[in-house]
């Protein structure tokens, strides 16, 4: 895992928006993967920005998001979809049957979920992951407890990320209890997974993802055995990492191939 401490949210999304925009320069057809929540949201304005100021083109990339609430039809202004349209899609080119977003009513949850792992599989899979992560060590929506290996498939939310998305929803009581998500295995699947935390609340989740041990109580966990995962932390996520010096002195001292542009 790459370990790279921001001093700010600001600085780290437009680092992460680079990230992405450099996987897709390099390769036009790029499958994107997608999450929502408050973490992307900067680096969503970046990537709009790049689009309208240096012309990164979104017209061959493929997207496919994490997660979406069962039961919320893709027009209701709490639904991930609503959230995509809003803060992406309505901003740049993307062709919009290159875009997938689960759907939370769909009549028959298993067969939409098999649909959906077979859609992905089909573009050639995800070339990189945008995750969040969880005040409670999730990733998409896999609570602890999920399955390190698990595929796309219908989860309980806790009570804490009900309290948590709270705010999109005007009251923890009208928070949807089911969400379909991507499960732990098919987001190890993307060739790169890009996972980004902000604030004071995340640093114990960012602790125990990095530092901690491998389990299903903090699925964020596995990400230390993908083979190329970067965590894109501020100083206050990052603020419990005991290695946080040699994390900084790593990204300092990188060799000049190796550096983001
Ligand atoms: C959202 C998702 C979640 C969020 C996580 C953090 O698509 O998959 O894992 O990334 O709940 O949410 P925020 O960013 O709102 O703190």
């Amino acid at each position: 895992m790459e370990i790279i401490i921001q001093p700010d949210d600001k600085t780290a999304s437009y680092l992460g928006a680079r990230i992405v925009a450099q996987v897709i320069r390099r390769r036009c057809e790029t499958v994107l993967g997608l999450a929502t929540g408050n973490t992307p949201l900067m680096l969503y304005k970046e990537l709009i920005r790049l689009h309208i100021e240096e012309e990164l083109d979104f017209r061959r990339v493929t997207t496919f998001n994490l997660d979406e609430y069962v039961g919320l039809a893709p027009s209701h202004p709490s639904s991930y979809n609503s959230f995509m349209w809003e803060n992406l899609f309505r901003h740049i080119d993307i062709p919009e049957h290159q875009i997938h977003i689960p759907d939370g009513l769909a009549p028959d949850i298993p067969a939409f979920c098999r649909q959906y792992e077979g859609a992905i599989k089909a573009a050639g899979g995800i070339d990189i992951q945008v995750l969040g992560i969880g005040t409670d060590g999730h990733i998409g929506f896999n609570e602890p407890s999920s399955s390190l290996t698990s595929r796309t498939r219908i989860k309980t939310l806790t009570r804490q990320t009900r309290k948590d998305n709270a705010p999109f929803f005007n009251g923890e009581e009208n928070v949807p209890d089911h969400v379909i998500t991507m499960g732990v295995g098919t987001i190890m699947d993307s060739r790169m997974c890009l996972l980004m935390a902000f604030g004071e609340k995340k640093a114990e989740a960012i602790a125990a993802m990095v530092e901690g041990p491998i389990t299903a109580s903090v699925p964020a966990s596995i990400l230390q055995v993908h083979p190329h995962a970067v965590v894109l932390a501020d100083e206050k996520a990052a603020s419990l990492l005991k290695r946080a010096d040699y994390y900084r002195w790593v990204y300092e001292n990188k060799p000049e191939w190796q550096k983001y542009k």
